[in-house]
């Protein structure tokens, strides 16, 4: 059993400083992933945890207990890194079991172990080869059963699959999920890509220059984003905006494009009205040439670079001065410079204020 709590946590190097005090409560038995751009603070914040950084201000605890001042090897914690730090000269088991004939385990003890380590990693086949005789995958595995061997109360992942190609990305990120479910020991997972934190996590902690955006289930982040950077990170592709004026005319609230175009928002939002806004709409949230929503907003553009992606298709187009990208079915006959019809459904438009935060009902 092990909760992470990370309270006002700072990370400076010198006077520099990358994490600005985040605070974050990973559950017992919780797969949390840590996702956001290159230099946003995700490597550091998970090194903190494993104690490989110091931490400059700040708190953290492992199953409530401080663990500041604690060397790595006394946090009950295992670590999976993007290059698998294998022993080249050592076989898959003897790579395995190290850590554990380091604390002169019993010998039968570290044999049961590495069985059934062997067992759920399926590589009991692979146990007397050295690294380079393996495949990516495969070393992918047994840097895993390294970790797993020693039952920690923690996982640590950074960026464990970014050397693997795509199909085989996609094949040991369900593994990994699947292991969790046998094996569910609390998880830190760091990743820049937005499919493999919504796929694997419980919940995602969006990461921005060092701070936190926003914590929630992959579903909610989706759904509900709590800024313009997250809706922009999160969706491949991410969310269009489009620079807009709240107005309230006839007893109503609406979004004013650059178009002239009239999307009505039915929100608590009074605050924003006569602002300027940023409204923002999902690629796939735009129909083409008709609608099925009751007050859905028409407008016209055209087509530009078409990408087919053989389920649907990417047309990017310039629409209200912005230029967006839109999620189309596969069979539309559509060609470059052809007019399209777009329909927007208002209950999908999203309403950011002018520092990027989105307001919703309630
Ligand atoms: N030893 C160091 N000295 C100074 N700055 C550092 C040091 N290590 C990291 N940084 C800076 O800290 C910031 C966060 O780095 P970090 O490695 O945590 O990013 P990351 O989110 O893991 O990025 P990536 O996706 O590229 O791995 C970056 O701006 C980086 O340049
Ligand atoms: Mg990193």
């Amino acid at each position: 059993m092990a909760a992470i709590a990370l309270e006002k946590v700072v990370k400076a190097y010198n006077t520099f400083q990358v994490v600005h005090s985040i605070d974050l409560e990973i559950r017992d038995h919780e797969f949390m992933v840590l996702v956001g751009p290159s230099g946003c603070g995700k490597s550091t914040t998970l090194r903190m945890i494993a104690g490989l950084e110091s931490i400059s201000g700040g708190e953290i605890r492992i199953d409530g207990r401080r663990v500041n001042e604690l060397l790595p090897g006394e946090r009950d914690i295992a670590m999976v890194f993007q290059n698998y730090a294998l022993y080249p000269h050592l076989s898959v088991e003897d790579n395995i079991t190290f850590g554990l004939r380091l604390r002169k385990a019993g010998k039968a003890e570290i044999e049961k172990r590495l069985a059934e380590t062997a067992r759920i990693l399926d590589i009991e086949a692979l146990l007397k080869r050295k690294p380079r005789q393996l495949s990516g995958g495969q070393r992918q595995r047994v840097a895993m059963g390294r970790a797993m061997i020693r039952n920690p109360s923690v996982f640590l992942f950074d960026e464990p699959l970014s050397n693997l190609d795509a199909k085989l990305r996609v094949q040991m990120r369900a593994e990994i999920k699947q292991l969790h479910e046998i094996m569910p020991t609390t998880t830190v997972y760091v990743t820049h890509d937005q499919v493999e934190a919504m796929t694997l996590a419980d919940r995602v902690v969006v990461m921005n220059g060092g701070h936190i955006e926003q914590v929630a289930a992959p579903q909610e982040l989706y759904l509900k984003p709590a800024s313009k950077f997250v809706a922009g990170f999160i969706g491949s592709p991410g969310m269009n905006f489009f620079k807009a004026r709240m107005l309230e005319e006839d007893g109503g609230t609406f979004a004013v494009l650059d178009n002239d175009a009239r999307i009505p928002i039915n929100r608590g939002i009074a605050d924003l009205t006569g602002r300027d806004i940023e409204i923002g709409i999902r690629p796939e949230h735009f129909s083409i040439g008709a609608s099925m929503a009751p007050d859905a907003v028409a407008m016209e553009a055209e087509a530009g670079l078409i990408e087919p992606l053989g389920m649907d298709m990417l047309v990017h187009l310039t629409l209200a001065g912005s230029k967006i990208v839109v999620r189309a079915p596969p069979n539309l006959a559509l060609r470059r410079g052809d007019k399209l019809g777009l329909f927007v459904d208002p209950a999908n438009v999203y309403v950011f204020d002018q520092d990027g935060r989105a307001t919703y009902i309630g």
